[in-house]
Parts: structure tokens; C-alpha cells; sequence
């Protein structure tokens, strides 16, 4: 499709403790920064590369339920699991989280502690989407307001974990020199890039540190390029896995 789209998002908090039950404000900040890196309108965006894009996806929290009826777009379970250990307990009621909304329908996120980890998502291809697609983020490192861990409090994280779920893949391509991230206009790099790292240099080219599928700290990162923009939104062409958002 050409033009904006935009995806109804639903955020399934899951807390022990209080300090676990964010804020709406918090998560309001975490959709704030998804609509700005997707649309390149982030304030950090700079013009180092020339193929950044703005990827002209937004997203929005529900404004209804599965059942039709009004909501703000949050769930809040409160569970007995001190840490999620494993990759999906927390998305299912029977093992103390909550089970996922259609995923033709919505972008499922749920914000739990899951025990060191920033953050995880499945992509299109995946098994069992309606059991398991969508993005996990822990809760310190969800949004851009309240308690944070350092080097990763600027809402990154989810959107890194986004653009998994609309089939991005790191971009070194999760190999050595001869591995691909299937985009052509992102250099080939070796490894992944931790820190603030600029101006490395891996496969005889200059990494791309600052796009959001490398490993860089979150204030290091500002873009996708058009060749990542065009991968994500062959979702949405006719035939395309995530089509059934548009409606
Ligand atoms: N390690 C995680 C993943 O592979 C997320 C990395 C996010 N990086 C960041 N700067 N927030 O999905
Ligand atoms: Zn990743
Ligand atoms: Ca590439």
C-alpha cells in the first residue's frame, strides 16, 4: 500500500511487584517513540547515511477490546512469577501472564520481567501466531519515562523488537562476512556492535552502528534505511502476513 499505516497495538503489563505495573505516561512514552523512529521524525535522526527512511508506519494503542467494547489499549495482570524464565509463560493466563490478543488484529507487547534479557520478538514466518506473535520487553527498558536501565532507556529496545516482527533481521545478517540481512542497502558487517561504536569497520566497509537492528546502545541508534522500510511493508502488499492489520 502507499501511504501511512497504521497499527492498533494493545500492552499487556504483568507485574509482581508495583514497581513492574508502569505507568499509562510510561507507556505512552514508549508509543511516542515508536511513532517518531517509524516515521524518522526522532529528534536524534542526523543525515550520516542517505537511504535513512521514513518508514511511514504509526502505531496507536486500541481504542477496542477483541469484544468490540471501548478500552484504553493496556491490560494489567498481576502473576505470581517473580521473573519470566522462559519465552512464553507470560503469554498465556494458564502459566501466569495473559494471553494474546488476535495477532491478525493487533500488535500484541507484553512488559514483564523477564530476567536480564532487554527484549524478544517473533517474526511473520513463525509458528503458532495466534498463540505467540508479537514483541516481549522487559520492564526496564519499555518507554522513555520512569525507571530505566541505563544505555537502554530511550524506547529503542521495542522499537528494535518492532522491526523483528515486521521481519527485519540484524544487520550483520546473525553471521560473518557472508551473511545477509536480506536488505541491499545496509553494509555487510561481521558482528553485531555493542556501545556507541561509529565509523567501525568490518567486510571492508563502514558498519551502519547507528540503524536500530544493530546492538548499539539506544542513544547510538536513529534509523532504518529504505531498503528495511520496503521489507517491512511488503507485510501489508496483497498476500502479504500482516495485511489483516489494515482493516
Ligand atoms: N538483544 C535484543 C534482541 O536481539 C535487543 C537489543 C536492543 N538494543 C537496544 N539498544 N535497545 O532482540
Ligand atoms: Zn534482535
Ligand atoms: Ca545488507
Amino acid at each position: 500500500p502507499s501511504g501511512i499505516i497504521t497499527i492498533p497495538v494493545v500492552v499487556h503489563v504483568i507485574y509482581n511487584h508495583s514497581g513492574e505495573n508502569l505507568s499509562d505516561a510510561q507507556i505512552q512514552s514508549q508509543i511516542d517513540v515508536l511513532n517518531e523512529d517509524f516515521r524518522r521524525l526522532n529528534a536524534d535522526a542526523d543525515n550520516l547515511w542517505g537511504q535513512a527512511a521514513d518508514a511511514e508506519i504509526e502505531f496507536c494503542l486500541a481504542s477496542r477490546d477483541p469484544y468490540g467494547d471501548a478500552t484504553c489499549g493496556i491490560t494489567r495482570t498481576q502473576t505470581d512469577s517473580i521473573k519470566f524464565y522462559s519465552k512464553f509463560t507470560m503469554k498465556s493466563s494458564a502459566t501466569g501472564g495473559i494471553d494474546p490478543w488476535p495477532y491478525q488484529d493487533y500488535l500484541n507487547i507484553w512488559v514483564c520481567d523477564i530476567s536480564g534479557l532487554l527484549g524478544f520478538a517473533r517474526f511473520p514466518e513463525y509458528s503458532d501466531p495466534e498463540l505467540y506473535d508479537g514483541v516481549v520487553t522487559d520492564y526496564l527498558s519499555f518507554g522513555r519515562i520512569g525507571n530505566l536501565k541505563e544505555d537502554f532507556n530511550l524506547g529503542r529496545t521495542t522499537t528494535h523488537e518492532v522491526g523483528h516482527w515486521l521481519n527485519l533481521r540484524h544487520i550483520w545478517g546473525d553471521g560473518d562476512c557472508f551473511y545477509d540481512d536480506f536488505v541491499s542497502d545496509t553494509p555487510v558487517s561481521d558482528d553485531h556492535n555493542y556501545g556507541c561504536n561509529p565509523g567501525h569497520i568490518s567486510c571492508g566497509s563502514v558498519d551502519m552502528v547507528q540503524n536500530y537492528m544493530d546492538y548499539s546502545d539506544d542513544v547510538c541508534m536513529n534509523l532504518f534505511t529504505i531498503g528495511q522500510k520496503n521489507r517491512m511493508r511488503a507485510l501489508f502488499e496483497p498476500g502479504g502476513f500482516r495485511t489483516s492489520l489494515l482493516t
